[in-house]
């Protein structure tokens, strides 16, 4: 398994990764054209023969933060470490970029803990709210119980 950045022929494989997992809110529902204009913004795992196991991206919010998103590994090849190297690899990332918050909506709090996120509150980035207008309550407060973030500096 590799660790790297994505191509535009990888641009189906990830949204398709990503949005199996819409239907249970665990991931936001991608398009093709979001992930054409965030290409940049990705991390990929590929297997042996180059397919997509797992992906991560950056979504900028300002100069200074930035959200952690689409976080999917495929069910085949969870629980073999992916997942942290995907955080890892967007750390590193937002890091390199001069980024000095780094924040995620997660159920899988023990993975983002262990990973030395803190427990934060969506209220703390009223950017996200404003972006997503068109969440209802519920997922804001399901921000609100599964905010994650990350000082980077
Ligand atoms: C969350 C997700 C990305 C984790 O990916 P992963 O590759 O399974 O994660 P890892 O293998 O790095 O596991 C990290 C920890 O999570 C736990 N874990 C994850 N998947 C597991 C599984 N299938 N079985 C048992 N433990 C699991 C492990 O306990 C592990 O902790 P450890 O290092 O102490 O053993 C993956 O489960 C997934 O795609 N879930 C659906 C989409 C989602 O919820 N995305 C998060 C949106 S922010």
């Amino acid at each position: 398994m590799q660790i790297g950045v994505a191509h535009e022929t990888d641009i189906q494989a990830v949204v398709d990764l990503n949005n199996r997992f819409a239907p249970q809110g665990l991931t936001l529902q991608r398009s093709p054209d979001f992930a054409y204009a965030h290409l940049h913004d990705y991390r990929v795992v590929r297997n042996a023969d180059g397919g997509i196991v797992g992906c991560v991206a950056l979504d900028e919010y300002s100069p200074s933060v930035v959200e952690l998103i689409s976080l999917a590994v495929s069910p085949d090849a969870q629980g073999l470490g992916h997942g942290k190297l995907l955080i890892a690899a967007a750390e590193q990332l937002a890091r390199t970029r001069g980024y000095t918050e780094l924040f995620a909506v997660s159920y899988s709090d023990d993975l983002f803990l262990a990973c030395g996120f803190d427990h934060s509150a969506l209220s703390r980035f009223p950017e996200k709210i404003a972006r997503y207008q068109a969440l209802d309550q519920s997922e804001i407060l399901v921000g609100e119980k599964h905010c994650f973030a990350k000082v980077l500096r």
